[in-house]
């Protein structure tokens, strides 16, 4: 199948090579020098590259965008580049961003059938076809979407309408960000109460207080390593977290009280400095 791919940066790459691998032609956006060169480094074909995302877009079956943030999502999907996709293609949006950013791309190009599919798990993930992908969309949209997404993505889990990966996504970012606070937390009363830290999350990941997140940290052997190593990502959802409860007025309960707390700012301060 013919496809286009915006945003082949650490996630976006390893999806592109999965896609290739299993006999797919993916125009891939290269928007500057040092791009191509990155991209032709990593072994993608000169002349698979294209400089406009309209031109990745242009007679492709399916675009997928992997850009960083909601306001490039924002950019490419609705400056234009969507204007070049055949009627009756796919678009798929695997940034995590506000789940109105697609509703309002859906919006705006009616013609088009739009999945959102943020993705959990890292570039190892994608490199090895272990990504989480939570997808929403219409059913036929879903449909068409899943053997492409298979090709990094396992399991993809459909959880609704168009707006529900996001939303899924959001939540999933919320919990992991204050489950990651209290871990921090946790540890501060094992060092009052004279532990030892790593023998601490080692032992803990054995009982009922295990987590993703503490599984995570006694990985790295302390809270702080975690929290510094979960990158930008944090920081960044969870500030469209906040936004988009604060539009509806809901209350993010203990979740709210332990992202605000001095170990939740550490964890989305630390991560957002990334
Ligand atoms: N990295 C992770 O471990 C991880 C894990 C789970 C989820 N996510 C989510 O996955 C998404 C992608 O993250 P990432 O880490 O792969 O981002 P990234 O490495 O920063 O890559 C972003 C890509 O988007 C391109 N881009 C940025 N702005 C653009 C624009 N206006 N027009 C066209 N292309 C543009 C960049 O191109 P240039 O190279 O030209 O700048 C780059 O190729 C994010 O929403 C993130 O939250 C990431």
């Amino acid at each position: 199948v013919k496809l286009g791919f915006v945003g082949a940066g650490r996630m976006g790459l390893p999806m592109v090579h999965r896609l290739r691998a299993a006999g797919h032609m993916v125009r891939v956006l290269a928007r500057s020098p040092q791009a191509r060169e990155r991209l032709t480094a990593a072994g993608l074909p000169a002349a698979d590259l294209v400089g406009t995302a309209g031109e990745a877009a242009d007679g492709a079956a399916a675009l997928m965008v992997c850009v960083h943030t909601d306001a490039q999502v924002r950019e490419v999907c609705l400056g234009g580049a969507l204007d070049r996709l055949p009627g009756g293609a796919l678009l798929i949006v695997h940034t995590t961003g506000d789940p109105g950013t697609v509703e309002e791309i859906a919006r705006a190009h009616r013609g088009i059938a739009v999945v959102d599919a943020p993705v959990s798990g890292g570039p190892a993930q994608a490199a090895t076809g272990a990504l989480t992908v939570f997808a929403g969309g219409a059913a036929d949209a879903l449909e068409r979407a899943l053997p492409l997404l298979r090709t990094y993505a396992d399991p993809v889990l459909t959880v609704g309408p168009l707006g529900a990966g996001q939303r899924v996504k959001l939540v999933n970012n919320a919990l992991f960000a204050a489950t990651t606070a209290l871990v921090a937390d946790a540890v501060a009363l094992g060092a009052r109460l004279g532990l030892d830290e790593a023998t601490l999350l080692a032992a803990l990941s054995h009982g009922s207080a295990s987590s993703r997140a503490l599984s995570l940290a006694a990985g790295f052997g302390s809270a702080g390593a975690l929290a510094g190593g979960l990158g930008g990502f944090l920081g960044k959802d969870v500030a469209i977290v906040r936004e988009v409860a604060a539009r509806l007025g809901a209350d993010l309960g203990a979740i709210g009280q332990a992202l605000a707390s001095s170990s939740g700012t550490a964890v989305l301060g630390q991560a957002a400095g990334r």
